[in-house]
């Protein structure tokens, strides 16, 4: 078991409206309206709680509607060091038609204060040393530069903590040059912040990024460590929802590496959790059973690096 902090600096409360059609402009009555705590650090927290590990999550959250997370927290017995911040937490809306169509309603999140990033920054430098590892996922909320997250993730690899990063565009391309220990954009998002060139992968080895792992949705993952390049293929599932499936396979591969797996294990349980998340509404290991059969439907193959 392993202590692992998750940051998710811009969490959302996800409204999921199940309704038989929507029909814009009129009153519609939904079938069902769940509410939950939601966010990519705070999804990989899970995972990684339903794989025994001890967990902590932070970041900023709105202290006007807090209920959710404190619930979640409570229920699962996180460590707490969300530093509240005036506002609310944004709130996504996701409108789910019988036919299977979802629409989005995506609601900016609290302006976060420069007093409370630096509560932040002054929390971290107290605890982050206790945990063997930090995720650091999803994006930035109003008020956060990049320069910050910069400096966010120079302080945890000061404190000598492994920082795995999860996030996109700008604050990607930000966060990387603090050199993370372990990063999982998929294929348009490095592409998106670094280009297409064939060497980006043995730049960032060598500027001291260790693992790169960049999943391709249902093409799988390849993953640059060290030592080896290793493709896994997914078997093939019947999607329900791919909401949580890159939270899933990151929290499958710290699990692997914190466990001191072998490469080839680790990244076949990992694409399982993850195909285990496309196959639910939500994520998460509900059924070992199952697990184990993804396990062996997952084909590992290791790459020659071009
Ligand atoms: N249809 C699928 N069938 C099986 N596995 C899938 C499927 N879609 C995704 N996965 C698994 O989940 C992993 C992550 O998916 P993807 O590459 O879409 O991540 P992502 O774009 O970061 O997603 P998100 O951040 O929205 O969760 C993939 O590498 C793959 O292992
Ligand atoms: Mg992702």
């Amino acid at each position: 078991m392993a202590r692992i902090l998750t940051l998710t600096l811009n969490p959302a409360l996800d409204l999921t409206v199940r309704l038989a059609r929507l029909e814009p402009g009129e009153v519609n009555r939904s079938e069902t309206l769940l509410t939950h705590a939601a966010g990519k650090g705070v999804n990989v927290a899970q995972v990684l709680a339903d794989l025994g590990h001890d967990v902590s999550v932070g970041g900023f959250l709105g202290e006007a509607n807090p209920e959710a997370f404190d619930a979640l927290i409570a229920s699962r017995g996180f460590g707490d060091a969300f530093i509240r911040v005036p506002g609310e937490t944004r709130s996504n809306i996701k409108i789910a038609e019988q036919d299977g169509r979802v629409t989005d309603i995506n609601a900016p999140g609290p302006l976060v204060s420069e007093q409370a990033q630096a509560a932040l920054r002054d929390r971290l430098e107290m605890i982050a040393p206790t945990f063997d590892a930090v995720v650091v996922a999803g994006s930035l909320p109003r008020g956060v530069s990049p320069e910050w997250f910069q400096g966010l993730l120079e302080q945890l690899k000061d404190l000598g903590v492994r920082v795995a990063l999860d996030t996109s565009g700008e604050a990607l391309r930000a966060g990387l040059k603090a050199s993370p220990w372990l990063i999982k954009p998929n294929t348009e998002e490095l592409a998106e912040a670094l280009g297409h060139s064939t060497d980006v992968i043995s730049q960032l080895h060598q500027q001291g990024v260790e693992h790169v792992v960049v999943s391709d949705g249902a093409a799988g993952v390849t993953w640059y460590s060290p030592d080896a390049v290793l493709h896994a293929t997914p078997p093939k599932v019947t999607v329900a929802s791919t909401v949580g499936a890159g939270d899933s396979l990151l929290a499958g591969m710290l699990h692997g590496l914190l466990s001191g797996d072998t490469p080839e294990h680790t990244l076949r349980r990992a694409t399982a959790i993850a195909a285990m998340a496309v196959t639910q509404i939500g994520f998460g290991i509900s059924d070992a059973a199952q697990l184990a059969r993804l396990e062996s439907g997952v084909a590992v193959r290791p790459l020659t690096e071009q």
